[in-house]
């Protein structure tokens, strides 16, 4: 038998046979029977080799084009059965290769201080409290016994929006809304931005964050705030942190003092806060009767706190959104 006869027969019988298949199973006798490993395509290109050198060409294309043929038509076929199996058209998706790493984010430093600060104050029955950042004269000084042409205003030098409008120097502000809007007892820390007019240096820098806390009923006493602000310190710095309470002088409290911890590695205090019993003249600006309530009232700069906390040397760190700091954290 000719080569010609037997293609034209191995063709015809699978097209018959494939019109004929209606299950993946009987698709797979097929494609063992034609195609496979031992199927009759490569019986017929064993044969092939052995045609002699003049007739090769002629059927070396037949028998491409008939192996073509057959694949492309049992692997429609093989799509009908079965539409899920689509390889007939290879597509660029590989389920099977592993995922990219996306990089994931985090919170800034500042803002995980922060929110650790909050939490060691909340858990002590403190709220949270905000309030603006723009404010007039009389919150952010005035009434918090600051008044025009005192020298204390020197403390914080101070950015006007105008003569009477002022870019928070402190969150102090904040304290003399809550106590205009609400009657002791209170208790609220207040955190937020706050903006200084200073040379900019590895020190300081024009803006910074602050968590101020307040506290007013009629009991409250400067041994309670030496114990809270003690039950803070050991949380945010560890237990055996050792701290001292240093006199001090802010025009808002009376007495006053400013807290300082131990830097081991340093060799030397750290000033981390300010602190004293809230002034009855402050008291007395806000309409609270000040022979019936007391209070105390502390603050820190978030930055400095950080800083002490993770060894930073440079304030201005934290806000050039440099990822090589940023990842560190
Ligand atoms: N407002 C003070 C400051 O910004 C900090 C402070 C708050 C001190 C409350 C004493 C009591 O420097």
């Amino acid at each position: 038998m000719s080569l010609d006869n037997t293609i034209k027969e191995i063709k015809a019988s699978f097209q018959s046979d494939l019109s004929k298949s209606n299950t993946t199973t009987e698709l797979e006798n097929i494609r063992i029977t034609y195609l496979g490993r031992k199927g009759k395509l490569t019986t017929l290109f064993e044969e092939f080799t052995k045609l002699p050198v003049s007739e090769k060409p002629k059927y070396g294309k037949t028998l491409n084009v008939l192996k073509t043929e057959l694949t492309i038509a049992f692997n429609e076929k093989l799509n009908e059965l079965n539409p899920s199996s689509d390889n007939s058209n290879d597509s660029s998706e590989d389920f099977s290769l592993p995922g990219y790493n996306l990089p994931q984010g985090s919170l800034h430093p500042l803002e995980q201080v922060t929110s650790e600060i909050k939490s060691i104050f909340q858990s002590i029955g403190f709220s949270v409290a905000y309030g603006p950042e723009i404010d007039d004269d009389y919150h952010n000084f005035e009434a918090l016994n600051v008044p025009k042409h005192h020298p204390a205003r020197d403390m914080q030098d101070t950015f006007f929006v105008d003569p009477n409008t002022v870019l928070r120097t402190h969150t102090s502000n904040v304290q003399i809304h809550l106590m205009e809007n609400q009657d002791p007892p209170l208790r609220h820390i207040c955190c937020g931005r706050v903006f200084r007019n200073e040379a900019v240096s590895y020190k300081s820098f024009c803006l910074f964050n602050q968590v101020e806390g307040l506290v007013i009923n009629e009991t409250s006493s400067f041994a309670e705030m030496k114990g809270t602000l003690e039950y803070f310190v050991k949380e945010m710095f560890g237990k055996g942190t050792k701290m001292r309470f240093r006199p001090s002088y802010f025009p808002f409290t009376e007495p006053s003092a400013e807290v300082d911890i131990w830097n081991d590695k340093l060799n030397q205090w750290m000033e981390i806060l300010g602190c004293g019993m809230v002034n009855p003249n402050v008291l007395s600006n806000v309409g609270y009767d000040n022979t019936k309530y007391q209070g105390f009232a502390f603050g820190m700069g978030i930055e400095r706190i950080a800083m002490i906390k993770y060894g930073i040397k440079d304030i201005r760190l934290f806000y050039q959104n440099d990822k090589r700091f940023l990842e560190q954290f």
